[in-house]
């Protein structure tokens, strides 16, 4: 199967005279591969029990007669008004115990049996009409797990469901209490049917309930997912199964979600659509594919990559020339085996009136259409050569969504957030070009020289012990402020000073701390003077050595960052949040003294990124600014395209092989 670029294809929304036209201009594209059907129940189901595929198939078989193969979406993020009038139950419940209403998406609750039921029969019933249509290649649970999704749902069927999570989690009632310190504020429960969910309440909740809570959310989701794979798997055990993923959403925990598809998908909207600036920043964009990767620690698809101008109610700034196909060239050159842009033609009518697709409304090809068409046909042979490889990294970032979440519930400083605090790490080795994986604090930490584990605030026994090995076996790890401070359940440890059982490895204890609030802090490394933010862990060093140092407030002098060597590595830990240029400094330092692979330096906007094939390394030189750039490319790398060199055009990518 050569599936390399493909579109997100409506034929719903135009009249059947047009399919043929728009097969054809696809086809002309080099695409080969669309995803349909999955906001499309109406069309399919208008009334109960009465199917009509007939117009789907006929859609994918035409498709198919232009060489074009088909992914098909479960449309179970739309439940069609016939099924909600019925059982408005379906509807979901805010945490205002408001139930949301028909005319958008995603108003259902994933946790209702009736749901459950309707989307049996649904899916059963497609699944049993194309299982042999050898044109589907492969299937698309339902549509982004999460978006829109933001505090729902709380309904009563949700809340029976979170409290029998808890109960397979805690087994008696007295546990629970205990585990979460219910003896605060009165909060004992006397059996599991009185715990809400957290619907508004009149102050602040507890964490430990609001921890599992979100851990509930993610795990229904999950469940969610399955029961739809459960279905299609058994009908059609010869085509992949997928999700389309959305980055640093964190709704749902993307590692438990990847777990059972076949590959994951994930949607790139670089230009976003409240742009302010008009695009994400490159390293978060980066950064976002790199997890992506990670989730499976494989190469995906991108299922919904942008194609215009993207837009609800507000429009986002028009991508420029070149600019769409850098981003698509960005997102293979970070592990994509497949593009599939959104949407084929701008749509005429609803919410997405001005999400623009790659045609324009009126659908005759203009300048998008070209700019990507000489893409995909200049690429295909590369992409061929790029089929399932991944880039080899020396650096690995810890990312965890227990992590994430807690910081969510008490973000401790009104500025912080988990992602961006991550950020300022990733960035730093992206800057010099220096190949970064994210994985789960279950993955293989082995595989990595570094290993950076910012913010372990929640920590049970055995990942202490998994850090300890890491680094006793020569590992170089680094760990942040707020490590070791609660348990699993999110409540404070109290056996030991800071950073508890991780106090060894690092050779230092945290006796006190500071949030700083409307004020930064000075910190002395090497002579130089750095800036870092919104919080100080005050270290009392055991065996560590000091590397930088507080320049002020009543700690001046306390140390800042440490490093201890423990069996053959070395733990480093960094007491406070570093600004970029305080980062970079630190990266330098890891840089030459672990000798990390790096693609040198580059000027601003420029990345250079690669994928490992065998023993082919394709070398991709990314130029993000809308000016020309150079970059001194070395004479073993081969242009895998005419015309490159050391000077590269404004959006431009070129790329080498050695
Ligand atoms: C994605 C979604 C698509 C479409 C697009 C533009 O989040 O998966 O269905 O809505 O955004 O808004
Ligand atoms: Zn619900």
């Amino acid at each position: 199967m050569e599936i390399y670029y493909g579109a997100d294809y409506y034929p719903e929304h135009w009249p059947e005279e047009r399919w043929e036209e728009d097969a054809r201009l696809m086809q002309e594209m080099g695409l080969n591969v669309v995803r349909m059907a999955e906001f499309s129940w109406t069309k399919m189901e208008p009334r109960m029990g009465e199917f009509h595929f007939e117009w789907l198939e006929q859609a994918i078989n035409l498709l198919a007669e232009h060489g074009i193969k088909t992914v098909l979406g479960t449309p179970t993020a739309t439940p069609p008004a016939w099924i909600v009038e019925q059982n408005p139950e379906i509807f979901p419940v805010d945490s205002h115990g408001i139930r949301r209403g028909f005319g958008g998406r995603h108003h259902d609750c994933q946790s209702n049996i009736t749901y459950r039921a309707h989307i049996r029969r649904f899916v059963t019933a497609m699944a049993e009409y194309f299982k042999d249509n050898k044109h589907v290649i492969g299937w698309q649970i339902d549509n982004e797990f999460g978006n829109s999704h933001g505090d729902l749902c709380m309904c009563p069927s949700c809340t029976a469901s979170f409290q029998a999570w808890l109960k397979q989690k805690y087994g008696d009632i007295d546990t629970l209490n205990r585990e979460w310190g219910n003896c605060f504020w009165s909060q004992d429960y006397g059996k599991f049917e009185q715990i809400p969910s957290p619907k508004l309440t009149v102050t602040g909740q507890n964490p430990s309930a609001m921890l599992d809570w979100k851990r509930f959310c993610s795990d229904l989701i999950v469940e969610f997912q399955q029961f739809q794979i459960d279905i299609i798997r058994n009908i059609c055990p010869d085509k992949f199964i997928t999700h389309n993923f959305m980055g640093f959403a964190d709704k749902v925990n993307y590692f438990d979600l990847a777990k059972n598809l076949d590959f994951i998908s994930h949607d790139q909207y670089p230009g976003l659509f409240l742009a302010q600036p008009p695009k994400q920043p490159e390293d978060f964009l980066s950064a976002s594919l790199d997890l992506m990767r990670g989730t499976k620690g494989k190469s995906f698809w991108i299922m919904e990559q942008q194609a215009g101008i993207t837009g609800w109610e507000f429009m986002g700034r028009s991508p420029k020339p070149g600019q769409l196909s850098m981003w698509a060239m960005h997102s293979i050159a970070h592990g994509a085996d497949a593009v599939v842009f959104f949407r084929w033609r701008t749509c005429t009518v609803g919410t997405e009136q001005y999400w623009h697709g790659i045609l324009p409304h009126s659908g005759n090809p203009g300048r998008r259409y070209e700019e990507l068409k000489s893409l995909i046909h200049k690429t295909q042979p590369l992409m061929k050569a790029l089929q399932g490889s991944i880039p080899h990294s020396e650096v690995g970032i810890v990312f965890s969504y227990d992590q994430e979440y807690a910081f969510r519930i008490q973000p401790h400083h009104p500025d912080f957030d988990y992602v961006q605090h991550l950020m300022r790490y990733y960035n730093a080795f992206y800057q010099k070009n220096i190949p970064i994986d994210f994985l789960a604090d279950t993955g293989d930490f082995s595989k990595y020289k570094l290993l950076i584990a910012p913010l372990q605030y929640l920590m049970n026994p055995e990942l202490e012990v998994k850090y300890k090995e890491y680094v006793k076996n020569g590992g170089n790890l680094v760990l942040t402020m707020r490590t070791g401070v609660k348990n699993m359940n999110n409540v404070c440890m109290s056996d030991c000073e800071l950073p508890g059982g991780l106090s060894e490895l690092t050779g230092l204890e945290v006796l006190d701390y500071d949030c700083l609030r409307n004020t930064n802090i000075l910190v002395d490394w090497d002579g130089q003077t750095f800036t870092a933010e919104k919080w100080s862990d005050i270290i009392n060093v055991t065996t560590a050595d000091v590397l930088a140092r507080y320049e002020s407030e009543y700690y001046a002098s306390a140390p800042a960052v440490t490093v201890n060597t423990y069996g053959h590595g070395k733990a480093y830990y960094v007491a406070s949040e570093p600004t970029d240029e305080m980062a970079a400094y630190f990266a330098d330092v890891l840089h030459k003294g672990l000798n990390l692979l790096s693609f040198g330096e580059t000027p601003s906007g420029v990345e250079i990124t690669h994928r490992k094939q065998g023993n082919h390394t394709y070398i991709f030189v990314i130029n993000h600014n809308d000016t020309e750039q150079t970059v001194s490319i070395p004479d073993d790398w081969k242009p895998v395209f005419d015309g490159q060199g050391d000077s590269l055009s404004p959006f431009g990518v070129d790329v080498y092989k050695v």
